[in-house]
Formats: structure tokens, sequence, C-alpha cells
């Protein structure tokens, strides 16, 4: 089964003509593997995003599988980014707290690569594409300084950017906040496995933003993963110092993210 979710249709082979580059961004999540071509200029998607099933034993092997299939629809034979939801560093995961732990040690980005048949491919976590795209076009636009975005989901992913310039690997989601690990207190999963209402929430997600701004006071943060469309119900219940935004991209930061990492 697959899934385009956008109106406007890609109806020729992608490109590089046209005002602006376009890159290509693959955002690997935990129910889906969503890929899209980028206009790298504005951050916004040309055409279809096109989302596959993630497989039911994410090893590395039936992961890149799927990442093919999603290439392949594209028909993009140009260097890409893929988001990974864990640690990577040098294109080699070195975590994997929601997917096969096969993972761990892995090159990644060669397995990737080679399944492509050779096609550059630039890997990175998750939240650090979402932030990057979060800081070039969309919440944190026109904010130099020190940004968190951090992303609320299965886990909480995090991404700090100072003027513009990643931090990679930051994993506030594993923090321990008053003896409980952050993404144990203020996931969205948390939140939807207790059937808590917003205000019963909140104060857990305050005591994970205090947590973060007591150890590197940020200017800004920004709210990301799929419970930022509805920012507007939750986030005025905070109870912390730094001002907190609804992420603006949403459901396209990480393939957006990617593709502007992948770029030379
Ligand atoms: C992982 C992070 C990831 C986040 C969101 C966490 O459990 O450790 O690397 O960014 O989940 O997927």
């Amino acid at each position: 089964m697959s899934v385009s979710d956008t109106t406007a249709s890609v109806t020729e082979k992608p490109s590089h003509a046209g005002p602006h580059r376009w890159g290509f961004g693959i955002d690997v999540g935990g129910s889906g593997v969503k890929g899209g071509v980028v206009d790298l200029g504005t951050g916004h998607l040309i055409g279809d995003r096109f989302k596959l099933p993630t497989p039911q034993r994410a090893t590395p092997e039936a992961l890149a599988d799927t990442i093919r299939e999603v290439v392949k629809h594209f028909q993009w034979d140009a260097p890409l980014g893929v988001t990974y939801p864990g640690v990577v560093s040098g294109g080699v995961a070195r975590t994997a707290a929601h997917l096969d732990k096969s993972w761990i040690g892995v090159n990644a980005q060669e397995v990737i690569s080679a399944e492509l048949g050779g096609q550059p491919v630039t890997l990175l976590n998750d939240a650090d594409a979402a932030g990057l795209a979060e800081v070039q076009f969309g919440a944190g636009k026109d904010n130099d300084g020190v940004i968190v975005l951090l992303t609320f989901g299965t886990g909480i992913g995090s991404a700090v950017i100072h003027n513009g310039v990643l931090l990679p690997n930051t994993e506030f989601g594993h923090i321990e906040v008053g003896g409980i690990e952050a993404e144990r207190r203020g996931a969205t999963s948390v939140k939807e496995r207790h059937a808590w209402s917003y205000k019963r929430w909140a104060p857990e997600v305050t005591k994970v933003l205090v947590a973060i701004e007591n150890a590197i006071s940020p200017d800004l943060f920004i709210a990301g993963g799929g419970v930022s469309r509805k920012g507007d119900k939750w986030i005025p219940l905070l109870k912390n110092r730094t001002p907190v935004v609804a992420a603006a991209l949403q459901n396209t930061a990480g393939i957006v993210g990617a593709a502007a990492a992948s770029a030379p």
C-alpha cells in the first residue's frame, strides 16, 4: 500500500533546471518511509510525497529495500538524504531505540547507497533533519541564537542549532528528568498510552523543557511532531521560561531537512 498525500503531482522526471536546485529526502519513521523532491530554495515539496509502510521487522536490509522502492517511484538518480531515528555518526547507526537492534554498528549510509547502486546517501538523525528544515525554512527562520527543536512522537527527538549550525546527535529524549527518561515522561506515545488530556500532559513536557533550559539556555524551542499541529491546545499550558513555538513544516520537515543536508 502506498499513500500520496499532496495534491500536485510530478509529471516528469525531476531535473535540476529552474530557479532553484532540487534535492531529494527520505524520512524513515516507525510507521512509514516517506520521500519527496524538494525545492532547496524554498523548502517546498515539488509534487507528491510518497509513503510506504515501514517493514514490520525493520532490519537494515528490509528498510534499504523499502527506501529503494521510494527512490524508484521518483526515478531520482542524484545524491539524496535519509533520516534515521537514532544516533548516526560517520554514516554508522549507533543506537536503535525504536528500530531493530541489528542496526547498531551498521554503516547504514553505505548499506542504503549500495542498495541504490552506489547513489550517494547522506544519513542523519531524524530530529536533526527536522531542525535544519525548521531553521532554514520554518519556525526558526528569522531567529539566530540557540534553537532547540523537539519532536514529540513515539519518542522525543532533539536538534540543537546555533546560528544555523547543527550540533548533531543531542538525544535530549534520553536525559533523565526527575528520575524518569524524558521521552518516557513527555512523548506523545505516553500521552496516548495513558489517555491523558493536554492539561495532564503539559506539566510533563514542561519538566522536560525546564531540564533542557537549565542545561543549555536556548533562545527558542520549536515543538515538532504530529502533535505540533494542535500546538494551540497545549503550548499555552507550558510553564517553562523559554518561548515555545509550533513547527511550521510539520510532516515534511524530515524530508526537507534530509534533502538540504545532502545538497553539496
Ligand atoms: C531516538 C532519537 C530520535 C527520536 C525520534 C529517540 O528515541 O533516540 O534519535 O530522534 O527518538 O525518532
